[in-house]
């Protein structure tokens, strides 16, 4: 049977991706095969580490191709027919996502966000914001939640959460950093496999 094809969408320096080729080349996504890198941003580290890796890579950039969701959307859903992609991963995608997107691709979108949901997200949360909130806030214990992703920002059903301290003296770089190698590296490449496995089974028994 074949491998569920993966596209991962970035716009920046993309260590989540790193984090799912690297597991890919580790024999830890038998399941899955990574291969699209889209990235919203021309010129993001994303697009190294993907060339790296030898996955191609595509920049749909919606000032460049003229400002409109549907245009930006377009783009996007073109480049992913072409390489028939299956489940799409978002890692550090900044760029909210319409409902007829989310919609022709039901169950099949997930996204990595640097919080426990419902903590600290929806529309205007992300990057450093989210920790920033956090420790104005603050909490104890924060961490990093993998979900579905359906028409409402961080609205879709959890799929994996793992805590992670927050300790005296962090900034929000520090905890990033913490939420980044205590949760969301672990818990990213572990769903991509997940639903990797899952596709592949429904593919099996259609
Ligand atoms: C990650 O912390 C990711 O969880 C967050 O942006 C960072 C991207 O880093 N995403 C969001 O806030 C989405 N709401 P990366 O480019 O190094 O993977």
């Amino acid at each position: 049977m074949t491998k569920t094809k993966i596209a991962v969408l970035v716009s920046g320096g993309g260590t989540n991706l790193q984090a799912l080729i690297d597991a890919q080349q580790g024999g830890a996504l038998p399941s899955g095969e990574i291969v699209l890198v889209v990235s919203s941003q021309r010129g993001a580290y994303a697009i190294e580490r993907a060339a790296k890796a030898g996955i191609p890579s595509v920049v749909c950039n919606k000032k460049e191709l003229g400002g409109t969701q549907e245009a930006f959307e377009s783009a996007i859903c073109a480049a992913l027919d072409e390489a028939g992609v299956e489940l799409i991963i978002l890692a550090g995608f900044m760029s909210i996502l319409s409902e007829s997107f989310t919609t022709r691709y039901r169950d099949r979108i997930i996204n990595v966000h640097p919080s426990l949901i419902p903590s600290f997200c929806g529309k205007g949360m992300y990057g450093l914001k989210v920790h920033e909130a956090a420790l104005s806030y603050g909490v104890k214990v924060t961490g990093a939640t993998v979900h579905l992703v359906n028409e409402i920002p961080d609205g879709g059903r959890i799929l994996l959460q793992k805590a992670v301290e927050i300790l005296e003296g962090d900034t929000p770089e520090t905890l990033q950093r913490r939420v980044m190698e205590q949760a969301e590296w672990k818990l990213l490449p572990a769903a991509a496999e997940l639903m990797s496995a899952a596709i592949m089974n429904e593919k099996e028994n259609a």
